[in-house]
């Protein structure tokens, strides 16, 4: 890992899976994972941003905060979960794009639990895998 590489994970999260995907990926990088409530105020060489579908968009509050981003951000990499939708990924690329800051093209996303349905998920495996995915990022 480049240790002087400056991390940051924020997330939004209604049910705590996209929590569980953040506190796996501070974990991985070494740092601590914060909701979009809190702001970025320092450069930040790669955000880790989480969000999730809800009736087929992302939450006004991911919204927000992608817009009260600047350019101290380098890379945003996008993680997310839904119950059938496959990633937030190009809703969250579109409002990146439009204050210029870029998204990596890789992304983590996996199914997170809703009612009855992917009942556990996030699961072990899941954790797993997207902190291989957070070393592969950052090596
Ligand atoms: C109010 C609500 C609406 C949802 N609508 C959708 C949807 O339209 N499409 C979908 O794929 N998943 C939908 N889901 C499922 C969530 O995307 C899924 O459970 C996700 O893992 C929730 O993440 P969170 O626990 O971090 O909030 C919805 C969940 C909730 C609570």
């Amino acid at each position: 890992m480049n240790t002087d590489m400056k991390i940051a994970v924020r997330y939004y999260t209604k049910t705590s899976n996209t929590q569980k995907l953040a506190e796996a990926i501070a974990k991985a990088a070494g740092v601590h994972a914060e909701t979009v409530d809190v702001p970025i105020e320092e450069d930040v060489d790669i955000l880790f941003l989480g969000s999730s579908v809800y009736a087929a968009g992302i939450d006004p509050k991911v919204k927000a905060f992608i817009d009260s981003l600047d350019s101290r951000v380098k890379k945003v990499v996008s993680f997310s979960t839904a119950a059938i939708l496959s990633s937030t990924y190009a809703q969250v690329k579109k409002l990146l794009s439009e204050k210029g800051i870029s998204i990596d093209e890789r992304e983590f996303h996996c199914r997170g639990q809703f009612k009855f349905m992917h009942r556990g998920k996030p699961d072990k495996r899941d954790i797993e895998n997207v902190q291989a995915f957070v070393k592969e990022i950052i090596s």
